[in-house]
């Protein structure tokens, strides 16, 4: 693939590190004191999502209306059970191939990213050890519309100060393809994610296509 990229930004969850089962105790302790029904497959649809969208997937198997303001105190409560779950996190649960490519592009010159829907990406990167590591961070605190709106990446790019087609986005959620290519930017796919311009087996891969 023969590319102009000058930058590359990441989607934390999922991609530098996964914090799936942490979304998943969160949201499964508060749905079971609400007496909703929630599993790992419904989890999964919350990938990518923002708080208040993910908590409505959850809501469809609920067996009354809650108010708005239920709702607010809802996704609260579980994002306090979250926020305990990763504190547990430490830079070992960097996701394989992520730390020695991430160091690649910075020998190649081309600044790195982050791109999230999270408000908690701040807590995340200090867990992990990489609070200043990136040239950028966007996230759920500096966006008004979630992926798969392209404005978290967007933004990303107005931070770093480069044009939106000097730039490609890595992504684990559909939602965050969709926002990458509404950006105008290259798609790199990992996990499960579909759609993208490439789809990576593993992140080292990444460097093969620039
Ligand atoms: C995304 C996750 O990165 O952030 C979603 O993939 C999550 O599952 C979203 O809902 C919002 O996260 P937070 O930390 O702001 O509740
Ligand atoms: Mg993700």
């Amino acid at each position: 693939m023969s590319t102009n990229i000058k930058a590359v930004i990441f989607d934390l969850d999922g991609v530098i590190v996964s914090t799936d089962d942490c979304h998943y105790r969160g949201w499964k302790k508060m749905a079971d004191e609400e007496g909703i029904y929630f599993d790992r497959t419904i989890n999964e649809r919350l990938r990518g999502v923002s708080r208040m969208e993910s908590l409505n997937i959850i809501l469809e198997r609920a067996e009354k209306e809650y108010t708005e303001d239920e709702k607010v105190q809802m996704a609260t409560r579980k994002n306090g059970y979250y926020v305990e779950f990763i504190q547990a996190l430490t830079p070992a649960d960097i996701l394989p191939g992520v730390m020695e490519t991430l160091e690649e592009l910075k020998a190649k010159g081309i600044k790195i990213a982050i791109g999230s829907s999270s408000k908690n990406t701040p807590i995340i990167l200090k867990q992990i050890g990489l609070s200043d590591y990136f040239d950028a961070v966007s996230d759920g605190n500096n966006i008004t519309n979630s992926k798969p709106d392209p404005e978290v990446f967007l933004k990303a790019a107005d931070f770093l100060g480069m044009p939106y087609d000097n730039c490609a986005i890595v992504e684990d959620a559909d939602a965050g393809i969709e926002a990458g290519k509404a950006a105008g930017m290259v798609t790199f796919a990992v996990g499960s994610a579909k759609g993208g311009d490439v789809t990576l087996s593993n992140m080292k891969e990444l460097l093969e296509n620039l």
